[in-house]
This record gives structure tokens, C-alpha cells and sequence, in this order.
């Protein structure tokens, strides 16, 4: 990227931070309103497939499993990448730069891990939940699920359209898809009642959940862990350096959680713990089932 572009995009992802720390929440709303929509600034960050995709919510909302794509560089050339002009080209690439992008990708691997040992902890007989799977993009990184070394794998999202991809892309693998929301599970009606896991996940999703719904979602998943089993749950944190972009330019607001307030989403005698990636982006609450 020339040096030239990278600063520009630099100045506005630095000034939209900026601004943000100055404004509580309705002068921050307003200032969106008056200063950047429709700015020279918001043209140039509208160039960006990432950027623009996440203001539009083609899906109806932000952070969709394309957007994922696009942060992981995965199926580029299908969603137009590589038709992109110069500097719309420099936007994107700036942005899959960030703090924020390196994370997601960081997680990304993260899922695989988890998956790869739960499933060498039982081999052939391991069963595991992905809630809010979008793509299901770990899949690629997951030594046990391409040689299909598990007896089941649930994929659930309330999205058609992303279970479609991972029932294209990995279908074959043996793994099945449920279309079914947050609240479908909460209500008890997701088509999954009585199944049991070795490994529940969920990776931006909580991102979007109240904290009443994070800790009954949380109850209730930990409910589904088998002896030993163990339910990984992903946050971005407060005060990542992105979040004055994604607000402002991306209209993408997630509900960010420290620590310590993901960890009071988890049951009593969970065993949580949690750690980060390593910008300090996400943070991870990995919680066991232990006897007794
Ligand atoms: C940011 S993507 C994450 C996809 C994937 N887990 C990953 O890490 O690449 C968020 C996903 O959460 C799903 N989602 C959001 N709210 C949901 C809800 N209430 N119930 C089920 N899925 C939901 C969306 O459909 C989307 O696929």
C-alpha cells in the first residue's frame, strides 16, 4: 500500500477513536450524523467491501459470515476483490490490518484448536456444538474435521444463506446444519433438545446478546457439556482501537464485555477462566464441566 493511502485511512480510523473517547453516546450518535455521513471520509471508507457491506447489512444486520470471508481472505475473488480499483483495493487491505481483523483471525484458529482436541480426546466419538457458526471457516484449520475424526458435528445459525455455504462447502465432512436463532434455543425449540457435547462454541456472537439473554445462552450451553466437555465463548472488548471506525463508519455496534463482565455471565461452578488473543481484542471465557 503506498504510504500516502495507508496514512490517510490511518487518520480517519485514528480521528473517528478520537472523537469518540470525547462524546457520551447520544453526542457520539449525533456527531455520526452531522460529521460523517455522506463525508469525503465516508466515501473513501465506503470503498471498502468490508466497510461498506457492514453499513448496508445487504443481510439485515452487521458482521455477517461474507464479511468474515472477507476479514479471512477466503473465496476473494467471488465476492469481487479482485476487481477492485486501486483505492478501494488500499482501504480493504488497510482494514484487514487492524487489531480488530487480526483478531477475528486469531479466533478463527483459536475454534480449530478447541475442536482438533476435543475430538483427539474421544476419538471418532466426539460430538460438538458450533452456535452462530456463519461459514464455519475453521473447518480449513481443523485437522479432525476434514479426516471427519468426530461422530457429530451441529452447525447452528439463524442465517439460510451461511448454513447453505457450510452445507456446500462441508457437507461432505458429515456435519449438520440447523437453522435456528438464539432465542429458538432459549425457548427450547432448536431441534437439538437432548443432545449433549464435548464442545460448545460460539465466536461473534455475543458481541450482539444483552446480558441477560449472554447469561441465560450461557446457562443453558453449559447445560448441553457432557462430563469433561468444555463451552468456549468469544467478546470483543472495550476500548479496542477499531471501534470509532466501526461505529462510525461501518454502523456496526456490538455490545463489547470485559473480563470480568463475560465472566459474569457464567454459571456457578463452571470452572471459568479467560484469556485473550494477542492485540487484546477478544477476550475468551472457556468454561469445563468437571464431576460432581
Ligand atoms: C460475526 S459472524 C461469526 C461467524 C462465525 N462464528 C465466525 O467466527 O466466523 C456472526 C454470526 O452470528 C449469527 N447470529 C447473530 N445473532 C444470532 C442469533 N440471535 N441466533 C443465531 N445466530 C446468530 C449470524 O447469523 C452470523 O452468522
Amino acid at each position: 500500500m503506498s504510504t500516502e493511502k495507508w496514512q490517510a485511512t490511518q487518520e480517519i480510523v485514528a480521528s473517528a477513536l478520537e472523537y469518540r473517547s470525547k462524546f457520551d453516546l447520544p453526542q457520539w450518535k449525533k456527531f455520526i450524523a452531522e460529521n460523517i455521513r455522506s463525508s469525503p471520509s465516508e466515501q473513501i471508507a465506503h470503498k471498502c467491501p468490508i466497510t461498506s457491506r457492514n453499513f448496508f447489512k445487504p443481510r439485515g444486520y452487521a458482521g455477517d459470515a461474507i464479511v468474515l470471508d472477507l476479514l479471512y481472505g477466503i473465496e476473494l475473488d467471488k465476492y469481487g476483490v479482485d476487481k477492485l480499483g486501486y483505492d478501494a483495493c488500499e482501504v480493504y487491505r488497510h482494514n484487514c490490518a487492524q487489531p480488530a481483523a487480526r483478531a477475528v483471525r486469531f479466533r478463527r484458529k483459536l475454534l480449530a484448536e478447541y475442536i482438533d482436541a476435543a475430538c483427539e480426546q474421544r476419538i471418532g466419538m466426539a460430538s460438538v456444538l458450533s452456535v452462530a457458526c456463519g461459514h464455519l471457516r475453521e473447518t480449513v484449520w481443523s485437522e479432525s474435521l476434514r479426516k471427519r475424526n468426530f461422530e457429530t458435528f451441529v452447525a447452528l445459525d439463524q442465517d439460510e444463506g451461511s448454513l447453505k455455504v457450510v452445507a456446500r462447502d462441508y457437507g461432505d465432512l458429515g456435519i449438520t446444519t440447523v437453522k435456528n436463532s438464539v432465542l429458538d434455543l432459549l425457548k427450547a425449540r432448536s431441534g437439538i433438545e437432548g443432545q449433549t457435547f464435548d464442545l460448545v462454541y460460539a465466536a461473534g456472537l455475543y458481541d450482539y446478546l444483552d446480558n441477560d439473554v449472554a447469561k441465560s445462552l450461557t446457562a443453558l450451553l453449559f447445560g448441553k457439556l457432557r462430563q469433561d466437555g468444555k463451552l468456549l465463548i468469544a467478546n470483543f472488548l472495550p476500548g479496542i482501537p477499531d471501534v470509532g471506525y466501526m461505529e462510525a463508519y461501518m454502523d456496526w455496534w456490538l455490545i463489547y464485555r470485559s473480563a470480568e463482565e463475560l465472566l459474569a455471565c457464567a454459571p456457578e461452578n463452571s470452572n471459568a477462566r479467560t484469556f485473550t488473543d494477542p492485540d487484546m481484542n477478544i477476550v475468551f471465557m472457556e468454561m469445563t464441566k468437571t464431576p460432581g
